[in-house]
């Protein structure tokens, strides 16, 4: 089953083509890596896709709905889930209250369940078992603010995660971490993706990861696919390895 699907997506700055035609199709419970050079398109793609910005032209079909034009809003209450950074917004909340801002950000799938009065008592049942999955389990009640960099950018995953999503983004989840953290973040997600039953798509420059977690990966350069395919196609494609890799096989 195709959970997401572009077609001819565009995206124009003036002149600039950020996102140029790119047609792809994401199956149901892949791990999909978009991987390219600085400035190919990537973070511009996911905004068109999570309805941060719309496209110029072309078309998004998430879970068999056209959702090209729909507000960002109305796309994650179907189940789209993106990561954001929670340095900013929710720093002096405690892990726990954050994930339950989270988990009751309005959800049209099951919207009357919120209403019960048992509501309130689903939603920390729900944020506690997202910090245990997440391994902050043992720190419910300590500020967003406080936690070690690593744990917080868990804790942003963990917060992408609570709404029960059916595709969740993530954009660099791992950017500024050391390579112990990285992989331990990245395998978190992949747990995570297996065990919650959703869909993944991944921006990651680390390509060791890369090639370790992904089902396929789709190569951008200058807003167009040049490649797509299984990790070890794309390890061998000589157009990816000119364009991405200076020559360099990875
Ligand atoms: N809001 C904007 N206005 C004008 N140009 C933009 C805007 N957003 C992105 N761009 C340009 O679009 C191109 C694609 O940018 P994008 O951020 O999508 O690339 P990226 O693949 O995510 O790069 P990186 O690996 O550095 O994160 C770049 O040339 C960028 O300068
Ligand atoms: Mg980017």
């Amino acid at each position: 089953m195709t959970i997401l699907e572009t077609d001819d997506l565009t995206k124009k700055f003036g002149s600039l083509v950020a996102v140029d035609d790119v047609s792809l199709s994401v199956s149901a419970g892949e791990v999909r890596s978009i991987i390219g050079p600085n400035g190919a398109g990537k973070s511009t793609l996911f905004d068109l896709i999570t309805g941060i910005q719309q496209p110029t032209s072309g078309t998004i079909t998430f879970d068999g709905t056209d959702v090209t034009g729909m507000a960002s809003h109305e796309i994650a209450q179907r189940g789209m889930s993106r990561s954001f950074q929670i340095t900013d917004v929710f720093g002096g909340l405690t892990a726990l209250e954050n994930v339950q801002v989270a988990a009751q950000v309005d959800d049209s799938r099951r919207s009357s369940m919120w209403r019960d009065a048992d509501g309130l008592t689903d939603v920390h049942d729900t944020a506690m078992g997202v910090l245990e999955d997440i391994g902050l389990a043992d720190r419910p009640h300590q500020r967003a603010s406080d936690f070690a960099y690593g744990d917080r950018r868990k804790l942003e995953i963990g917060l992408a995660v609570a709404n029960d999503p059916e595709l969740l983004l993530l954009d660099e989840p791992t950017a500024g971490m050391g390579s112990d953290d990285t992989t331990a973040t990245v395998e978190m997600v992949q747990r995570l993706a297996e065990e919650r039953e959703f869909t993944v798509m991944l921006i990651e420059h680390d390509l060791e990861i890369v090639m370790n977690v992904s089902d396929r990966i789709t190569v951008l350069q200058d807003g167009q696919v040049i490649a797509e395919g299984s990790p070890t196609t794309i390890q061998g494609d000589s157009a990816v390895q000119e364009a991405y890799l200076g020559g360099v096989s990875a």
